[in-house]
Formats: C-alpha cells, sequence, structure tokens
C-alpha cells in the first residue's frame, strides 16, 4: 500500500490504518534484532522540520528515518531564518531546492504540514499542527493499546483532560472509531472544544465530566497533558482542584478495571493529569507508546517514500 503523505487520520480507511500497524509489526520486530535496520529508503533524504519543540516525535521520526537507513536532517524554527523572519513559504522552498525527497512538518498553526506540501510539492508527515492533528500519535497509540487489548473493536477507551487545546483527541477519535473503538470524553466543561458534540466524530460519542462514573467500564484510560503553553485565562481554579476532578489519582487507579490499561502521549505533568503511581505502573503503556512510535514512524515512512510513486 502506497500513502502519497499523513497530514492526518481524517481521510484514512479502517484498511489503511491497519495495514500500517500491521507493517509496524513488523518494524517493531526488526527493532529487536541486534541489527536494527533495513536498507527501505537509502538514498532518500527526509527532513525534520520542526517549528514547535518537541522530544519524543521529533527522535522518533529520525530515529525511524535512520533505521530505514534515508538520509535525515533536522531543522528548528529556533536558531534558524525564522527567527530573521523568513517566511514558511520560503523556508521549505529553500530546503525543497537542496534536492530533498520530503518533510516531516511539526508547527504551531494548523494547517502548516499541508501547505508545506503545497508549496514544495513534497510528500509531507504531519508531526503535529497546532489544535489539528498528530496522526501518528494517534496510530502509535492504536497499535501500543492493541498489543496490550488485542482487536480494539468493541473495546471502551476514555480520553480525558485538557481535550480544547489537543490534536492528540482529534487525531485519537478519529483513529479509535475506524477501528471500532467505543470512545468517551471526559473533561472540565472549560476544557472540551467548542460545539465539541456537533463534530461529525463525535456523533455517538459519550461526552462528560464525571471520570468516576466511566472509570469502572474502562479497557483503555488515555490521560492528556493540561497544556498550559496554550492557554490564555484560567481554564480551572487551581490545580488541586484539577487533579480531584480529572486526575488520575492513585485512589482512581485502585477503581480501574484489573485489565485496564494507562495511556499518556507525554510530555506529562506528573501529580497534576497523572500520579507517579499511574504513570509507573504495570498497567501503564506510557514507555511502550514511546516504542512504538519508532516502529509506527517507520511503518508510515516506508508507506509514503519506499514505492516508486514516491520517486516521480
Ligand atoms: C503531544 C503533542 O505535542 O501534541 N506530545 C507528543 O507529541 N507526544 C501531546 C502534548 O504535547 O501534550
Amino acid at each position: 500500500m502506497q500513502l502519497p503523505h499523513l497530514l492526518g487520520i481524517e481521510g484514512l480507511h479502517r484498511d489503511q490504518i491497519r495495514a500500517v500497524l500491521d507493517t509496524a509489526e513488523h518494524m517493531a520486530q526488526v527493532q529487536t534484532r541486534e541489527l536494527k535496520k533495513l536498507p527501505a529508503l537509502r538514498g532518500r533524504t527526509i527532513v525534520g522540520m520542526f517549528f514547535e519543540d518537541s522530544t519524543r516525535t521529533k527522535m522518533s521520526f529520525d530515529l525511524a528515518a535512520k533505521r530505514l537507513s534515508a538520509d535525515t536532517m533536522a531543522f528548528s524554527g529556533k536558531g534558524s531564518s525564522t527567527s530573521k523572519g523568513e517566511s514558511l513559504r520560503d523556508t521549505v522552498r529553500t530546503v525543497a531546492a537542496m534536492g530533498v525527497d520530503g518533510f516531516v512538518v511539526r508547527h504551531w498553526a494548523s494547517g502548516a504540514p499541508k501547505l508545506a506540501m503545497d508549496w514544495t510539492g513534497l510528500p509531507v508527515v504531519n508531526a503535529g499542527d497546532g489544535m489539528h492533528e498528530h496522526p501518528t500519535q494517534a496510530l502509535l497509540d492504536a497499535f501500543a493499546m492493541r498489543r496490550a487489548l488485542g482487536d480494539l473493536a468493541g473495546k471502551q477507551v476514555a480520553i480525558v483532560g485538557d481535550l480544547r487545546h489537543s490534536r492528540v483527541l482529534r487525531s485519537n477519535l478519529l483513529c479509535l472509531r475506524e477501528l471500532g473503538a467505543t470512545v468517551c470524553l471526559v473533561a472540565p466543561p472549560t476544557l472540551l472544544p467548542d460545539a465539541v458534540g456537533d463534530w461529525p466524530q463525535t456523533q455517538g460519542v459519550q461526552i462528560g465530566s464525571d471520570l468516576d462514573e466511566v472509570l469502572p467500564h474502562l479497557d483503555a484510560l488515555m490521560m492528556l497533558r493540561v497544556q498550559r503553553e496554550r492557554m490564555s485565562g484560567g481554564f480551572f481554579p487551581s490545580e488541586v482542584e484539577y487533579t480531584s476532578g480529572w486526575g488520575l489519582t492513585r485512589e482512581r487507579l485502585g477503581r480501574l478495571p484489573g485489565h485496564a490499561v494507562i495511556c499518556h502521549p507525554g510530555p506529562m505533568n506528573r501529580g497534576l493529569e497523572i500520579a507517579p503511581e499511574a504513570a509507573d505502573a504495570a498497567r501503564s503503556l506510557i514507555l511502550d507508546q514511546v516504542a512504538a512510535g519508532v516502529a509506527v514512524r517507520m511503518a508510515v515512512l516506508f508507506h509514503i517514500f519506499s514505492g516508486e510513486g514516491s520517486r516521480a
């Protein structure tokens, strides 16, 4: 299966999602070998363009490309001519002129990866754009959950926390529903996206603010970070009140069904949305998610860049 690009989960069919996850299983298996590298993308140059901070996503994309034998270059907004006022259009066209094969783009503005693709004609992978989508995060979450729970069809997943500012929510909602999971959203009313109940992807999704009510019914609990950097005002009265209403505390951990797993995309605010006991619990998938990131990003890059189509 050839993918032309990956701008979002929106528009992906369940068969395409499953194909990426199945390729990622193969990539994960390769990662257990002594020699972790495949020659698939030898001779291709993939550029990571990060206009916003990142640890996991940036490093795992770079590692994924290297494990497929691609050449990689890293661009970061800080320390580049962006700080001299160069536009996104001029920046991506400048790098494209060096003869590279494609981009991995993270940007604070929703829609920037699509613009980079339109301006250069090169394949782009969205590594998180504003509050829009973060497709590889949703794919790696699905991969880690599928490994722990089996097929996600019919599984109950709650996505909890700062949903208003979260691209991870938007991509996960689309991905999990496409895979047949039952999703519910839990957040303080101020941290729900405006008109979230009117989104096509929330039709049939339970949306509420009572975490304790959903807790006993879950197969997976996905805690999202309180994104202070995207908040202009006060969205909740105090951290203590946030934790007591919506945090995965030690006490709530005890009320999760025994088989249920815990996810968090990172970076975590330990003690705010998630207690250390929950983050480090045996049923926490947080580091499995990180490991899945390498395998899933290898799979995505493989499906985009390995075919003859990507050379045209
Ligand atoms: C997420 C992001 O940047 O959208 N982090 C990540 O990529 N692992 C979530 C977050 O920042 O809270």
